[in-house]
């Protein structure tokens, strides 16, 4: 069956086969996709040494709704930044799940010289500013600064403030990072992390910017691209298909 339908792509990518019924119904049962072995040629990123181990053990953990697509997009950023000089944060860490993914992750790709900040109000997303999307208010209220320490405890090199990031990042203000992974949702979050971070972060940094490509986040877009408009000569910029924008610094 599966050379059958191999052979019509074929002759329909030839243009040999124009008919109309036949071309859709072949397309709609995603026999496109299959029947090149788009999927079977992609290299599996779970079998991936270590990145496969680490990320079924934080998806099973349930401490975060990050999946393998964007873990892996995290995991490759820690490995391209590990030369790079200064430190590294997360704004937005609800449960802790992807905290602890990069913590782990650095320590598995043996970088032991950076220390990890992490930033939320751990309950939940801040009341004052508007959600663009229509979940209302609030979300993420599931959490809270006790457990989320407890349970990153035994890493020595992270450190994490509770509140408000734009009343803390104060704290840091003398520090330089290598990469920062922003996870916040909404315009103004995103906004204000951006806008302190493109000053604290060194050449060849990475920002990964989550939700940018998800209709369900508008104001992370609307962040990102009117900082873009200001600043896209200092980075190189990618919307990739997990969702995330990368910004890496000139
Ligand atoms: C999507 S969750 C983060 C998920 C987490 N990165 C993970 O993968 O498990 C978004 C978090 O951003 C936090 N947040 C949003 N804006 C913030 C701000 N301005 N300051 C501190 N925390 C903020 C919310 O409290 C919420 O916990």
């Amino acid at each position: 069956m599966k050379q059958i339908i191999r052979n019509i792509m074929h002759q329909i990518l030839k243009g040999k086969i124009t008919h109309p019924i036949l071309k859709k119904t072949i397309f709609k049962y995603g026999f496109y996709q299959k029947s090149l072995g788009a999927n079977i040629k992609k290299i599996k990123i779970f079998e991936i040494d270590g990145f496969g181990v680490l990320a079924r053990s934080m998806i099973n953990e349930k401490r975060t709704y990050l999946k393998e697509d964007r873990l892996y997009i995290l995991w490759q950023t820690v490995k391209q930044t590990a030369d790079i000089d200064g430190d590294v944060a997360e704004i937005g860490v609800f449960r802790g799940g992807s905290s602890k993914f990069i913590v782990e992750a650095l320590k598995r790709n043996g970088v032991k010289n950076k220390r990890i900040y992490l930033f939320d109000t751990f309950k939940g997303m801040p009341d004052n500013l508007v959600r663009e999307d229509k979940r209302g208010k609030g979300g993420f209220e599931d959490t809270s600064f006790e457990t989320v320490k407890k349970y990153l405890s035994s890493y020595s090199n992270i450190i994490i403030y509770k509140g408000m990031f734009e009343d803390n990042y104060r704290f840091i203000a003398d520090k330089k990072f290598s990469m920062v992974h922003i996870d916040v949702d909404i315009y103004n979050s995103a906004k204000n992390c951006l806008n302190f971070f493109n000053s604290h972060l060194n050449i060849g940094g990475i920002i990964v910017l989550d939700d940018y490509g998800f209709i369900t986040c508008p104001g992370i877009r609307k962040a990102l691209n009117e900082f873009l408009l200001k600043y896209k000569k200092s980075y190189i910029f990618f919307d990739i298909e997990t969702g995330q924008g990368l910004l890496i610094k000139k």
